[in-house]
């Protein structure tokens, strides 16, 4: 028997202290965060991605009525990013969240269906893309790449195909 450890080191910031190319990414999510639409949780998601050619892509939390219709706002993005430059990096991606039901008092981490497919595309592009989670208070964590969130994420080459 052998126990083996995956750990991974991420950066707090101060908003303050990020460089400006940065805070602008982290400004343009909460942008994207007031054009959500989340009429039934009220948990307006907002995503930036920045892209290799410097481009700034938006996207934001979907719902729908029949509830598990909706899709989560770094999948709007990244799928909007992919089917408009399937050929364009993603640098990085800011996330951020905005409810008026409660203070976000530390940064949204993404869910496990939109960590697999910021893997996938991290693979697909042979890049890491750059996360950036940030709350209400001007905390910033900074994660070096999308498999760092997913260890054991599912890889395509499992298909065997
Ligand atoms: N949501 C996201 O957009 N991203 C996440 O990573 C977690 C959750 C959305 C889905 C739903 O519209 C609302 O937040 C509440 O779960």
């Amino acid at each position: 028997m052998k126990t083996k450890k995956i750990s991974f080191d991420y950066v707090e910031y101060d908003y303050s202290e990020l460089k400006k190319s940065d805070q602008e990414l982290i400004d343009e999510a909460r942008k994207a965060c007031e054009k959500a639409y989340a009429p039934y949780s009220q948990f307006n998601v907002g995503v930036a991605l920045r892209m290799e050619n410097n481009e700034i892509i938006r996207g934001n939390n979907q719902e729908n009525c029949a509830y598990p219709s909706g899709l989560c706002a770094e999948r709007v993005a990244l799928f909007w990013a992919s089917a408009n430059y399937p050929n364009l990096k993603v640098n990085a991606m800011a996330i951020t969240v905005k409810t008026n039901l409660f203070a976000v008092e530390s940064p949204l981490s993404p869910c496990g269906s939109c960590r697999q497919v910021m893997t996938e595309y991290e693979q697909k592009q042979g890049k890491h893309i750059r996360i950036l989670l940030a709350d209400d208070n001007k905390r910033v964590w900074e994660i070096e790449k999308a498999t760092d969130l997913l260890p054991f994420f599912f890889h395509e080459n499992k298909l065997q195909k």
